[in-house]
Formats: structure tokens, sequence, C-alpha cells
């Protein structure tokens, strides 16, 4: 088998730019996905020293150069140029030097377009500045780029209320702040609520997820660049210097690199942020609140959190418990959508009747008030009746309590059956159910009754199952 034809058959295929240099930069291999991306064909580029290919590269930014001189990789770079074509293209590049022995024979660049996600990005840096200050009127977001305030956060179980009161009190102190909470509890709400609240008010709410963004490029649009700093750069305003004066929220924290949490960190002791190839300082007056769906205790463990960071950060800790913690609050927040859908899709249902409740009650609530909220308003576009009832809830949740619910309407209960019996058969009829479809995996089947396995084992011996 000729290996060399096979590797060069699948680079070709692949979607990601490949070139190959020789020590001396020269060009021994171009992919096909190259061509769009540069703008060369193989048959220009091959043969031709990589600044003769690049005019716009130089030693001081090109990643062959470097990776050639100082025989390290670099990884995940990403680059702004303007190809052949006059197109303003920005990469994320890796390469690879190629050692034989201790000598540099030359090197690999793998490349992928990242002009679309880097467009999407600036799009979002021109929203938050033309929103700030201007208000749109047609939606529900406030002038200050959030949409959130404390009254909208629904519920008064203990727990809600007491971190209501601790949004209260801490909203006009400039001390950082890190939010937990699972998914769909309402970290963005308590962060936006947080930011309404304070004296910041009248200056800029500005959200990051740290997730959405290869790293370089997080880097740049936090802290901005200046022209040159690589090829195509702009002067450009990052989100520290959009935020001024108010908060920036920092949500996934944990998916910022370690590097990057560092330079945060010295942002918040010294007050000041450097553009992305600046020398210059600027001081900047920001709030900084960080989220993350994992404690962080856990984070610093797991070595994601930085634990200098972790300390600065936490001065002050919000916890958003989850909803199976306060189900008090599940009738509040079910009359709070429903009367939301209501009036968004022009019906007039007027709650959800008993059996519906209990379910929601018995239920675990893996997806918070995320999920409460989802399966109202997917229940609510089928529902023709006054009350929500279990039969127009199963159309949106599983097939095992479809199932059980099927089975429990062919064994009629016996007549005065009290509501409490009725609702413990319903449930010995999903768990029976969920341990069939399950093949009596006793784990399998709290999975897919989205309860803890310690809750199965419980009704089990309850129900002597
Ligand atoms: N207490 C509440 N009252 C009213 N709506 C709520 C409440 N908590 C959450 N919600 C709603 O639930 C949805 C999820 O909330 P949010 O986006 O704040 O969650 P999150 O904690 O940021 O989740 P994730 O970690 O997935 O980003 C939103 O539509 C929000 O309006
Ligand atoms: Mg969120």
């Amino acid at each position: 088998m000729d290996y060399k034809k096979i590797i060069e058959l699948m680079i070709s295929h692949l979607e990601e730019g490949v070139i190959v240099v020789d020590s001396n930069l020269s060009i021994v291999y171009f992919n096909e996905p190259s061509i769009n991306i540069t703008g060369f064909s193989p048959r220009e580029a091959v043969g031709k020293n990589i600044f003769q290919v690049f005019p716009n590269i130089n030693k001081d930014n090109s990643t062959f150069y470097k990776v050639i001189n100082s025989k390290k990789p670099i990884i995940n770079h990403v680059q702004n140029y303007i190809n052949c074509k006059g197109k303003n293209v920005s990469i994320v590049t890796s390469t690879i030097p190629i050692i034989k022995g201790d000598k540099i024979e030359g090197a690999i660049e793998i490349f992928k377009d990242l002009t679309h996600v880097k467009e999407l990005s600036e799009k979002i840096l021109m929203l938050h500045s033309t929103l700030h200050g201007k208000g749109t009127g047609e939606n529900k977001f406030l002038p200050n780029g959030s949409q959130y305030r404390l009254v909208d956060i629904i519920g008064n179980s203990t727990p809600i209320a007491e971190l209501k009161k601790k949004v209260q009190k801490v909203a006009n102190s400039d001390s950082p702040v890190f939010v937990f909470g699972e998914t769909g509890t309402g970290k963005e709400l308590i962060v936006q609520s947080l930011h309404n609240l304070s004296s910041r008010r009248n200056r800029p709410f500005i959200a990051q997820n740290c997730g959405a963004l290869p790293e370089n490029l997080l880097e740049s649009i936090l802290f901005g660049t200046v022209q040159g700093s690589f090829t195509g750069a702009k002067d450009k305003q990052g989100l520290f210097e959009l935020a001024d004066g108010g908060t920036l929220f920092l949500d996934e924290l944990n998916s910022m690199n370690l590097e990057l949490q560092s330079k945060l960190l010295r942002v918040i002791e010294d007050g000041v942020i450097r553009r992305v190839g600046s020398t210059k300082t600027k001081v900047v007056d920001v709030r900084i609140v960080a989220a993350s769906n994992i404690e962080p205790r856990k984070l610093v463990e797991q070595k994601t959190l930085r634990e200098d960071l972790y300390y600065r950060l936490n001065v002050i800790y919000f916890r958003i418990p989850p909803l199976r913690e306060r189900k008090e609050d599940i009738p509040m927040l079910v009359e709070h959508f429903i009367n939301t859908c209501n009036s968004k899709m022009n019906k007039s249902i007027k709650g959800v009747d008993k059996e519906v409740n209990e379910y929601f009650f018995n239920h675990d609530w893996p997806g918070n008030v995320r999920e409460l909220q989802n399966i109202i308003e997917s229940t609510m576009n089928f529902a023709e009746g006054k009350y929500i009832t279990l039969e127009d809830l199963q159309l949106q949740t599983t097939s095992c309590v479809k199932d059980a619910k099927v089975k429990l309407t062919e064994s009629s209960l016996p007549k005065g059956t009290s509501l409490k019996d009725a609702v413990d058969e319903y449930e010995k009829h999903l768990i029976k159910a969920a341990l069939e479809e399950s093949g009596q995996n006793c784990a399998k089947a709290a999975r897919a009754l989205k309860i803890p396995k310690q809750t199965l084992h419980g009704k089990l011996k309850r129900y002597e199952l």
C-alpha cells in the first residue's frame, strides 16, 4: 500500500486547511481547503516562500517563522489577515514543528476558517455599544442592555427570599460576585437584577459566555486590540472598556483557560486593562460577576478555576438553589408561566389540575425553572380545556409516563379511592413502567424518571416493589 498516497488523500479531504513548509519557509504542501481560505491555488503556492505568498505576514507575526525558530508548537492561535482576493479572513491555526533528531526540517500548519464566528462576535460588540444608552423600545431590553429586575424573579420560598435580600444588600458594593447555580436556576436573572439595583444601573450591563469563543478571540473581545497587534487587527474597544462604569458578567467562567484567568485576576486587582498588542494601560471601573453551574470549590479541585482568582471573585457568593429544594415555589412559577403564555398565545388557561400539581411536586426538575417553563409552554400549545391535565402534559413528557397513564386508566381504581392512594397507585405504575423499560435496571429507571437513585430505592421499599 502506498501510505504517502493514502495520507495525501486523507488530508485533501479534510475540512481544515493544511500547509507544510520546509525549514527555509518554502511551501512544500498545500491542500484543497487552503484554496478557499487563502485564495491561492496549490500551483501558485507550492515552491514559494511563505512571505511571498502572504505579503501581510512578517517575522513578528508569522506562526511558521516562530515555530521554525523556537521548535515549539503554537496551538489554537487566532490570526486575521487580508487574503490575496482582498477578503478579510480570520483563522485559528495550530502550527507544529517537524523535527528529525534535533534538526528542524519544517513545520505543518492546520487552520480553520473562523471568519463567520469572528463576524458574529464583532456584531455582538457592536450591538452592545449601540444598545447602551438607546433602548430599542420594541423589546423587553432596558437601555443598559439587560432584561430582568428583581420583580421578575418569581418565588417566595425561604431560600429565594433570602437570596433576593442578599442581592439587595450587596447591590451597591463594587466587590466581585461569584454565582453558582445548576442550569436553568436563574443565574442570568439574579445577575441582571443585581446590576439593575446598583448605582451602576445607568451604565452598561454586558454578558459574555466564556465557553462560546476560542481562547485568543475571547482575550481580544474582553480586552480589545490595537492596530497591527496581529495582521488585520484594528483599534477596537474590548468588553471591559465598553462596560466601563457598569457590570461585566462572565458566564461559564470555568471555560476560560488558566492563562486568561490570571490576566483577569490582574485586571481585578489593578483596575487597569491593556489591549492585546498594546503597551499602554487604561483604567476601567467595572464590576465583575462570574457564574458557573459547577460549584466553585469543585472547579478549584478540578483545576479549571485558579485558586487565587477563586478567592478574589468569591468575595460575595450567591448560591441559587435548584428547584427540587424549593418546590413550594412551583405553583407561583406555574401561574406566572401560564399567564405569560396566555398573553403570548391569546389563550385563557386558568391553571393546572390536581394530578398535574402532584406530578410537578414529585418530579425532580433536573433542568430546574427552565424545564418547568418549557413544559408549560409546549403543553399550552396543545391544551384545549380551562385547566392543563396530565393528558395534555403527557404529550410532552417521556414515554414511560405515557405508558403508565394508559395502563392506569385501563386498570380503573375502585370507587372512593382517596387522592393520596390514587397518586400512590399512579406513582407505582410510573416506577413499574420505568423498571420494565430499563430491564429492571434501577440506575437507568431513576434516570428515565429523572429522580436520584436513592429516591427510587426509597420508593421501591415503600411500595414493596
Ligand atoms: N425565579 C424565576 N422566575 C421566573 N423565571 C425564571 C426564574 N428562574 C429562571 N427563570 C426562567 O428560566 C429560564 C432560565 O433562567 P436563566 O437563563 O437565568 O438560567 P441559568 O441559571 O442562567 O441557566 P444556564 O446555566 O443554563 O445558563 C429563563 O427563561 C428565565 O426567565
Ligand atoms: Mg445562563
